[in-house]
């Protein structure tokens, strides 16, 4: 089931999501939700508090980005209370964007790799070390769960740049293209 994604100004996106039971009835059926209100969206990751959960999961997909990044391949996860182990000194940079936030993308500086445990679709436990645009889509869900979204990280003079447009955002004076609340 398609369902709304909540955007900007919606307190939710605020909150620093709780942990999942992974015995959490309806724990699949949301991950499928969450998938498909991603797909439709035009989307390559999307985190609960985006469809109004304030919980711990994550879902990315970056195979429609395989022209560009030939890396993503296979690159689909879903992640269960994810805990960041280890984050590179070293940082990258890359234009964001988020279904929370229409139409604004911003450079975001992060760092450039990070080790994640998590659990996978399965209840799987699974460290894995991110790399590249993978990790920076990782990155940019993760801080969701935290209540953080890129706006945050952009510059003084960025933020001030997309300022009208947040304030669009905020008062839903704006056509989205996808079901928002
Ligand atoms: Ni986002």
């Amino acid at each position: 089931m398609i369902l709304p994604i909540y955007v900007y100004g919606q307190p939710v996106l605020r909150e620093v999501a709780k942990p999942v039971d992974l015995d959490m009835e309806g724990l699949d059926q949301l991950i499928a939700d969450m998938y498909e209100t991603m797909k439709n969206a035009d989307g390559v990751g999307i985190a609960a508090p985006q469809v109004g959960k304030s919980l711990r999961i994550v879902i990315v997909d970056g195979t429609d980005l395989v022209d560009d990044y030939p890396e993503l391949k296979d690159f689909k996860r879903v992640m269960i209370n994810p805990e960041i182990t280890e984050k590179s000194e070293e940082t990258a940079e890359y234009s964001e964007g988020c279904l929370s936030v229409p139409d604004i993308n911003c450079s975001v500086i992060r760092p450039k790799k990070i080790t994640v445990r998590y659990f996978n679709e399965k209840r799987e436990q699974v460290t894995e070390t991110f790399d590249g645009f993978g990790c920076r889509m990782v990155e940019h869900e993760l801080d969701h769960l935290e209540g953080h979204m890129f706006i945050d990280r952009v510059s003084q003079i960025r933020r001030k740049l997309i300022g009208g447009k947040l304030r669009k955002l905020e008062t839903r004076n704006f056509r989205p293209r996808y079901k928002i609340k």
